[in-house]
């Protein structure tokens, strides 16, 4: 299909709570060490929501982060999509429906996209379309977690690996040649008993054993998850640039999912690519799920890390399994 028009990012924000754990308050909590965490995970410390925040209070404050960043009222978004793994209500209604509200974005229709740690990845890739055939000029792109309200603090493997966090950002037309130049998703639904919520859905219902069991926390096989994420971070990456006839070589910069140093060192390794290409903020906000990339692609921008041309590597994988990479132009 030939594309009527380039998309790309023309505004940028994200939101992540003010309440800091670290390594040393989890040392309180669990049989666990500063040091076990820092050369594990390369983890020192996540952001934690208040009781009283839900996934679409920090995708809201981020998303009008980024509209201001675009210089646009909430009335020109024409779609919402909202990728989470942790939203407001399950099943509904969608947290994005609740953004949209929030923002008082009236003409915007909304729902939300779940592919795990993946899911940014798989929701910018979805707007890309709507936005390349003309059916919309102006899609708002957030992922929001509010990971600590499914996590099991008694489990040492998992609470002290995610964060909570929200990025944003407002896809739009860009000129040609700049925005999105490819992606490639893809998913293997054979290990999703390697990563998930047992309970709560129509597999499962709630019951009070499921409840006293802890069901409606996160379950991960680590190892298995791990062995997965460094199989397809570097495959995937390898597919969206050749998607878009690049190479490592021509990456400026590459934002992987900030799941754990020792994964992002093992693509960085595959894609041959030099430390100073490689972003890592994982050591201060863990592992926010879907919001890990668009958090740092925000810090990079206000960084002035990034300059308008620059060839930017998105590659992440997630719960489903899911992976996804996208090969992008910077617009802004
Ligand atoms: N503190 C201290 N010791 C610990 C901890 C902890 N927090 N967690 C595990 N250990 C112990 C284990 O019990 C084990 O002890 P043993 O040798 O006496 O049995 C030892 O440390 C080693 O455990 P491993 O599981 O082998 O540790 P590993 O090096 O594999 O690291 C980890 C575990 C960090 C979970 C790793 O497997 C990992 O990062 N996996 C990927 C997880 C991931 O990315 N998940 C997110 C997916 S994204 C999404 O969609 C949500």
């Amino acid at each position: 299909m030939s594309n009527l028009f380039s998309s790309g990012i023309i505004g940028i924000g994200s939101y992540v709570p003010e309440r800091v754990l670290t390594n040393h308050d989890l040392e309180k909590l669990v049989d666990t060490s500063d040091e076990w965490i820092t050369t594990r995970t390369g983890i020192k410390e996540r952001h934690i929501a208040a009781d009283t925040e839900a996934a679409s209070d920090l995708a809201s404050l981020a998303a009008r982060r980024a509209l201001e960043d675009a210089s646009m009222d909430p009335k020109d978004i024409e779609l919402i999509i909202v990728a989470t793994n942790s939203p407001d209500y399950m099943n509904f209604p969608a947290t994005a429906c609740v953004v949209q509200d929030n923002l008082g974005a009236v003409n915007a229709a909304a729902f939300d996209l779940e592919a795990g740690c993946s899911g940014f990845i798989y929701a910018l890739t979805v707007a890309d379309q709507f936005i390349k055939t003309g059916m919309y000029k102006n899609i708002l792109v957030v992922a929001s977690e509010i990971m600590s309200k499914i996590t099991n603090w008694d489990d040492r493997e998992t609470c002290v690996l995610f964060g909570d966090g929200a990025g944003a950002v407002v896809l739009g037309r860009v000129e040609e040649g700049l925005g999105i130049i490819s992606s490639f998703l893809g998913s293997d639904g054979s290990g999703g008993k390697y990563l998930l919520l047992p309970a709560g859905g129509s597999r499962k219902p709630a019951t009070i054993d499921t409840v006293k069991n802890k069901l409606h926390t996160i379950h991960m096989d680590g190892k298995e998850v791990f062995k997965f994420a460094v199989k397809v971070m570097g495959e995937a990456s390898l597919k969206a640039l050749d998607i878009a006839g690049l190479t490592p070589e021509d990456v400026d910069i590459f934002i992987p999912h900030q799941a754990n140093i020792r994964i992002i060192d093992a693509a960085m390794r595959r894609l041959n690519l030099s430390r100073e290409k490689v972003y890592v903020n994982i050591d201060r906000f863990g592992n926010t799920s879907s919001a890990t990339i668009p958090i740092a692609l925000d810090e990079l921008y206000h960084n002035s890390s990034l300059k308008k041309g620059d060839c930017v590597l998105l590659t992440a994988f997630g719960t489903g399994l899911t992976y996804a990479s996208m090969t992008l132009r910077w617009s802004k």
